[in-house]
């Protein structure tokens, strides 16, 4: 039985030396040691040896079946370590190879040139206010000095959802909404960008959606010139810095007296050309002083305080600052027209 033992640890390690897979580890282990296995079948032998030899017997198998054991998890623990270097050499990064490119989004020129105005703005103490897309009558009108059957309501053809409900025509209710909020203080000084909806025929410089920023400061003491000022400073941060602006006396019935704002054409510095019409200015706003019954339906004593408001067209705006000529890109989202807008 001593030469059977040592015979099968031989066998073993002799097996162990030609294996390659962990899970051959595992068959030798129960071709061995298991329960039906060679270990197992030699020591069944053990009842009939006598009584001396069966301690000194059964020492040797346990440290037969100990060496088995330990050879076979070294094995094993040999097998696992190969695969796993492997494995790591297989999965190794070539970081020469070239990256793969892939497109990364962009903001839309639109957004770009809203926060572009917004930074000017907030630069000089205005707040950014919101206000709903649907609006009421009464705060896209009404309160703006626009009664019902008024003449003026013309000039913005609306989309009604009721009698009393339409798409908001212009920004300008949220300086109402605004003042209604602060109660009577002062300053006031917000923008206010949104979307602004207008029964239009749609063509390359109209859109019955489009987008506006409002803006309006009311405080003691507020006067045109400071209208003119900031407005001033807006164009120069927004187009050039040797911009000009010129009023034009005009009408709106919130404001009074109102004024067209025009640029020194940015295309050709006012000298002259096909884009100015050869007059050297280009409309880029609406604005006047807030109209005393505005003030006072807003809550605010026109006899104390006074204020400007100011609205314009961000397509305009985008179109004359980046040279775009039809206002449909804005909105037909051709990647080619969106991705020039990459690093503005
Ligand atoms: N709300 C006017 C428009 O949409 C613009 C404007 C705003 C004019 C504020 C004057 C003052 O045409």
């Amino acid at each position: 039985m001593r030469e059977r033992l040592e015979a099968l640890k031989k066998d073993v390690l002799a097996e162990l030396e030609s294996i390659e897979q962990v899970s051959q580890v595992q068959e030798l282990r129960v071709k061995f040691l298991g329960k039906k296995g060679l270990l197992t079948e030699i020591l069944r032998g053990m009842g009939k040896l006598s009584a001396e030899e069966r301690p000194l017997i059964g020492q040797l198998a346990n440290e037969v079946r100990e060496v088995i054991e330990s050879k076979l998890d070294e094995t094993k623990n040999l097998l696992d370590q190969a695969e796993i270097e492997k494995k790591l050499a297989c999965e190794a990064i070539d970081v020469t190879l070239p990256g793969r490119m892939f497109h990364i989004g962009n903001r839309h020129p639109l957004t770009l040139v809203i926060e572009q105005i917004e930074d000017i703005f907030l630069g000089m103490g205005f707040t950014v206010a919101e206000g709903p897309e649907v609006e009421s009558d009464y705060y896209n009108f009404e309160t703006l000095n626009l009664p019902k059957d008024h003449p003026a309501r013309d000039m913005q053809d609306s989309f009604y959802i009721t009698e009393e409900i339409l798409l908001r025509t212009h920004t300008s209710p949220v300086q109402v909404r605004t003042m209604e909020k602060m109660k009577g203080e002062v300053p006031v000084k917000i923008i206010c960008p949104g979307r602004v909806y207008r029964r239009d025929n749609d063509d390359a410089t109209h859109s019955h959606v489009f987008t506006q920023v409002e803006g309006l400061m009311v405080g003691e003491n507020v006067r045109m010139s400071d209208l003119k000022g900031v407005l001033l400073a807006f164009a120069r941060q927004m187009f050039s810095e040797d911009a000009r602006i010129r009023l034009r006396p005009s009408f709106f019935p919130f404001t009074e007296p109102s004024a067209e704002v025009d640029v020194s054409c940015m295309f050709c510095g006012g000298h002259g050309c096909r884009v100015c019409k050869h007059t050297g200015w280009i409309e880029i706003l609406g604005s006047g002083m807030v109209h005393p019954r505005v003030l006072e339906m807003a809550g605010y004593d026109p006899e104390k305080h006074t204020g400007f408001a100011f609205g314009m067209g961000v397509e305009r705006i985008a179109m004359l600052k980046y040279n775009i000529d039809d206002i449909r890109h804005f909105y037909t989202n051709d990647l080619r027209f969106l991705k020039q807008f990459n690093r503005v």
